[in-house]
């Protein structure tokens, strides 16, 4: 049987330069390194520079996918960027990119927050297995610093900014878990949650951007369950098994939840890609970071089967298996 694959050409990542430790924020408000690195795993995250938009960190993340794929801006006949801090409220993000790198076909945003890569993947993927475009650039861009509370330690201390980008192409296979490419997506969404993560403004409600409100110890309950789930689920649509995963490049919010996760998944934490202590949570653009940190570094190898799982906001969540 021969059956469309979106498979995998190149990634990359980018990060802006300025790095800013725990300890900066133990200065000014009632926390500490401990605190945050105990509870959460986080070290350091990057903060773009003032001036520095959400589509500079695509485009600079975007420009290295291209070049790790080997081909021009021109080859690219879509690209979905996954983001809740755009540049402008409308038009799209991905519509400045498309006009940098000089690609062709239509470019539009998803917005599904923490798990908006995991929702563009599979909606590349539909797109190519329906024939609708043949090379995809799927990205996830985000300046979280834009819209953080820095009075509240209990939010302000978690998140960072970055962008990562992967380029998909149509490719045939047999149709089976050999097969290199997108084999199993898996979202979902649960609108009652909206309220424990959500931004405070908009252009409907307040006419402001606002800002990030959580609470935390709700949303950690729904990730460590949902994500269990869910990658449960993404492995049996792909009919795959646990011992099958070599590497799980998960959303990274919390290293608690990473290993809750892995740990009920069945897979071991030496398989699990981390960044969190780098990065932060980079919302939409984690696990792109993490991915192209792990192929860069050569961990991640032509053929390794890949779990990405991911939630946040909406509540959203979702999961995906790739053969790389
Ligand atoms: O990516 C989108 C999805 N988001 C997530 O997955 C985040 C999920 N949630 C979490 O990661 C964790 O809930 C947090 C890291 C946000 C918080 O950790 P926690 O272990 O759930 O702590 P908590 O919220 O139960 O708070 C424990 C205590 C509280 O003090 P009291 O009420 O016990 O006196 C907080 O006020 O820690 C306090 N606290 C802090 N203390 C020092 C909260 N933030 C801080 C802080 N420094 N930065």
């Amino acid at each position: 049987m021969s059956v469309l694959r979106a498979a995998p050409l190149g990634c990359g990542a980018y990060l802006p330069e300025r790095v800013v430790e725990n300890a900066a924020f133990a200065q000014r408000l009632d926390t500490s390194d401990e605190w945050i690195v105990a509870r959460t795993g986080i070290r350091r995250r990057h903060f773009a520079a003032e001036g520095e938009l959400t589509s500079d960190l695509a485009i600079a993340a975007a420009r290295r996918a291209l070049a790790d794929a080997g081909i021009e801006g021109s080859a690219v006949d879509a690209i979905i960027l996954a983001t809740s801090t755009p540049d402008h409220t409308f038009p799209s993000t991905a519509t400045k990119v498309q006009h940098a790198l000089g690609a062709g076909g239509f470019a539009f945003d998803i917005q599904a927050v923490c798990a908006g890569f995991v929702f563009a993947l599979a909606t590349a993927d539909a797109l190519i297995r329906g024939g609708q475009a043949r090379t995809v650039l799927v990205i996830g861009a985000e300046t979280f610093s834009r819209i953080l509370d820095w009075e509240d330690r209990g939010t302000c201390v978690l998140f960072g900014d970055g962008a990562g980008a992967l380029v998909l192409t149509a490719t045939f296979g047999d149709g089976g878990p050999q097969d290199r490419g997108v084999l199993a997506t898996c979202l979902h969404s649960e609108g009652a949650h909206r309220d424990i993560l959500h931004v405070d403004g908009g252009p409907s409600s307040t006419q402001t951007t606002g800002k990030l409100r959580m609470m935390g110890r709700e949303v950690f309950k729904h990730a460590v369950h949902k994500l269990a789930e869910v990658a449960e689920e993404t492995m049996a649509k792909a009919d795959v098994r646990p011992e099958d995963i070599d590497w799980v490049v998960p959303h990274q919010a919390n290293i608690r939840i990473i290993e809750s996760t892995a740990k009920r998944a069945g897979v071991a934490m030496e398989k699990v890609i981390v960044t969190v202590e780098d990065h932060g949570n980079t919302s939409a653009a984690s696990i792109p970071l993490a991915l192209s940190r792990a192929v860069g570094d050569g961990r991640i190898r032509r053929g390794d089967l890949l779990l990405m799982e991911a939630i946040g906001g909406g509540l959203a969540w979702g999961g995906a298996i790739l053969r790389w």
